[in-house]
């Protein structure tokens, strides 16, 4: 047996206040029956001269490509071997192919924040058929409320493709013309097309889609990513994308607070339940099987055994295991937020 101390990330403090380690714990649980065979034991919370750290032992020493994954924990800082009272420093070797700011600069009412988005696209990641390719895999992810596009950016982050579908026509300009910017700005190779999308000769919607690379010889070579961009209804989505094409479906749905979630048919409501129980059957169908779909919400507008209900109502296995039903933590007073994640048999 060997012990870990793992430093959680100063900013998961101010994120989280006092959730921050048990949410880190979570996460770790869940990488832990995931792709780490469950050979992590004795997590906790622990004091190290005067430090908060999550502490945990290894069945035998965690190899290269343990910590490589470990490294792409949401919240995690460093990571140091227990040696006689001693910490060890354990190298990190994030998937990150860009310089962070793609995720941090953008700031506005209603972002969802970047280290929760990381660790609701790594716990949907995990819960799909495919977690073990979490390192080589050019996973294909859609947020089909994607805002002004955190979840797209943490993906490209990652390496994979990302596709989004927001409703709100000021949040797919906002996002264009700042992803557009930040890719002339570090000079990334790029081809990008934007324009109207029509059905029965009507717009309805606007589309960017763009393929860039991390490396030039990468783009020469063809071997690009895909941003994809729809600003329209998600309830549509599957008029625009092919059915069966995503590994994973990642959303953080409207808080019923200072946003609201949207219908054809009831317009702006508090509780995501009506949007979910219209766009869950979409959002399985845009799922491949083995893929998964995560949601977060607000559980003081919508009861997570009704928000289940539903993804199950759409064909979905909902992951009922430990770890995944330990992620509720509050926001603020009117945001007691949740996780929930379902995978397409
Ligand atoms: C919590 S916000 C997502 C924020 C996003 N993760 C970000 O960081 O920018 C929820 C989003 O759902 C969108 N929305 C609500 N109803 C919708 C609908 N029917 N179709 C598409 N988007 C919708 C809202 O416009 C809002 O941007």
């Amino acid at each position: 047996m060997t012990s870990y101390a793992l430093l959680i990330l100063p900013s998961a403090n101010r994120v989280y206040a006092e959730a921050a380690t048990a949410l880190s714990q979570s996460e770790l649980h869940v990488f832990n029956q995931s792709v780490l065979e469950g050979r992590l034991s004795e997590v906790s919370a622990t004091v190290i001269g005067g430090v908060p750290y999550v502490t945990f032992t290894a069945d035998g020493e965690l190899g290269t490509r343990d910590a490589a994954l470990l490294a792409n924990l949401s919240s995690i800082y460093a990571l140091f071997q227990i040696e006689g009272g001693l910490l060890r420093p354990v190298g990190l070797h994030r998937l990150d192919r860009f310089d962070d700011d793609l995720i941090t600069i953008p700031k506005y009412q209603g972002k969802t924040n970047e280290q929760f988005t990381k660790l609701l696209l790594n716990v949907t990641l995990l819960a799909s058929a495919f977690a073990g390719d979490f390192l080589d895999r050019k996973f294909a992810v859609i947020d089909p409320l994607c805002g002004r596009g955190t979840t797209l950016s943490q993906a490209l982050m990652y390496g994979f493709d990302a596709a989004g579908v927001d409703l709100d026509q000021k949040d797919f300009e906002a996002y264009s013309a700042f992803i557009q910017t930040w890719l002339k700005r570090k000079r990334i190779k790029h081809h990008a097309e934007q324009g109207p999308v029509r059905r029965d000769r009507q717009v309805v919607g606007r589309r960017l889609q763009i393929s860039l690379a991390a490396a030039k010889d990468d783009y020469k070579a063809g071997l690009t990513q895909r941003l994809d961009v729809l600003n329209g209804d998600t309830t549509r989505a599957l008029e625009f994308f092919r059915p069966g094409t995503f590994d994973l479906v990642v959303a953080d749905a409207p808080y019923g607070v200072q946003h609201g979630s949207r219908t054809a048919a009831k317009g702006l409501a508090r509780s995501p339940l009506d949007l979910l129980a219209g766009a869950a059957p979409v959002w399985a169908g845009l799922l491949r099987s083995g893929g998964a779909c995560g949601i977060a919400w607000n559980t003081l507008v919508a009861r997570r055994e009704a928000a289940a209900a539903i993804l199950a109502g759409a064909g979905l296995d909902v992951i009922d295991s430990p770890g995944y039903l330990a992620f509720r933590h509050r926001v603020d007073q009117a945001i007691l937020r949740d996780i929930l994640v379902a995978r397409k048999p």
